[in-house]
């Protein structure tokens, strides 16, 4: 039986995967910091797959805690989540996120080799794209990080890349996110983001429960089919079997590959709107407010090497990731603390 450390387990996506790889009959072990999720996720999680996982609080800064649980247990692989992802803050606290996301992994890596584990998964990010030249983005296109978020995200690719040049004993799966949205279909766990939100799906979210009071819609004055911005939705159940291929990727020892995990599809804000509306019956109140700066007007993916090469490919369509965003939300008005 695969042992799988997660790394950030309680969060969004890492709480979807946990329980995919409970579902599909792994071993896991959950490391979490709890700065920006909640153990109740993990707790919903085990319900749910009717299994139980290890659980430890470690913040990954901490490296003789994580090297005495690499000390205490064996694992085959780590998929690796642990990670503050909000670019506003990132750039009001740079430092905090160079300390904790890439300081954080080189703690992970030098643990895991000293342990003799060198699989891992990577949470990386679309963000690595920077404003692309060019949609639908293909893994080989420039990269080039626009804030300090999506600058950590582009170091951790390179020094997993300079690692496996390094040691070709590595095998490391980079995953390249669009925008993750939705929820686990029984509504049990979701997207539960500290204070206001500042991604579109969950805002809508809370303004449909009656959290917030009305969505701004950042421009509609891009050169797009409604003059709103697009970007490359995808539900986090898909996302999550994602996580899966990779790691059955990872056993063929392919050393290092990277994949964009999207639909391939755009949709623009006030397309999202319309779907949410539809999906909660629910009218939802915006107006038009100036573009947000460092925002690109057109992103969506070319994920036709994840479908070649993982077998994998987004099943769920906007509609799906509307009602099942909903369907946690007004079960969970506030989140993980209802
Ligand atoms: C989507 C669209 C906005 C909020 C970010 C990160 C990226 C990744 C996903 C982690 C855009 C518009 C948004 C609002 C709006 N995160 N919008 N009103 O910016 O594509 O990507 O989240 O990896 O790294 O950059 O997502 O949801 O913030 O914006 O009109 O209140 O919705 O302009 O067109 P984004 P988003």
């Amino acid at each position: 039986m695969k042992s799988i450390l997660v790394t950030g387990g309680c969060g969004f996506i890492g709480s979807h995967t946990v329980l995919a790889l409970l579902q599909a009959g792994f071993n896991v072990c959950v490391i979490d910091n709890l700065y920006n999720s909640s153990y109740e996720s993990l707790k919903r999680v085990q319900k749910l797959a009717g299994k139980k996982t290890d659980f430890h609080q470690i913040d990954l800064r901490d490296k003789e805690k994580l090297k005495s649980l690499f000390d205490q247990s064996r694992f085959d692989a780590v998929v690796h989540f642990a990670g503050l992802k909000a670019v506003g803050e990132s750039m009001e606290k740079p430092l905090l996120y160079y300390s904790n996301n890439v300081y954080g992994t080189i703690n992970l890596c030098e643990v895991m080799k000293g342990a003799g584990v060198f699989d891992i998964v990577f949470s990386s990010s679309a963000t690595v794209y920077g404003n692309p030249e060019r949609s639908p983005i293909s893994e080989d296109q420039r990269l080039g990080a626009v804030n300090p978020y999506g600058q950590t995200k582009l170091i951790i690719e390179e020094m997993l890349r300079d690692l496996h040049r390094s040691d070709p004993q590595w095998n490391t799966a980079l995953l390249r996110y669009f925008n993750p949205v939705g929820a686990h279909k029984s509504g049990e766990i979701g997207e539960d983001p500290n204070g206001i939100p500042n991604n579109l799906m969950p805002f809508v979210s809370q303004v449909a429960v009656g959290k917030l009071d009305e969505l701004k819609v950042f421009g509609n004055d891009y050169p797009t089919r409604d003059g709103t911005g697009i970007r490359d939705y995808i539900h986090v159940s898909d996302l999550a079997n994602g996580h899966l291929k990779a790691l059955k990727k990872l056993a063929e020892n392919p050393g290092i590959v990277t994949y964009n995990l999207g639909t391939g599809k755009g949709a623009t804000v006030l397309e999202v709107i319309h779907a949410f509306e539809q999906a909660s019956n629910v009218k939802i109140p915006y107006k038009i407010a100036p573009r947000r700066p460092g925002d690109a007007a057109v992103t969506y993916a070319d994920s036709a090497k994840a479908e070649k090469e993982l077998g994998w490919k987004a099943e769920r369509d906007l509609e799906t990731m509307c009602r099942d965003a909903w369907n946690w939300q007004s079960k969970n008005p506030q989140g993980y603390d209802s």
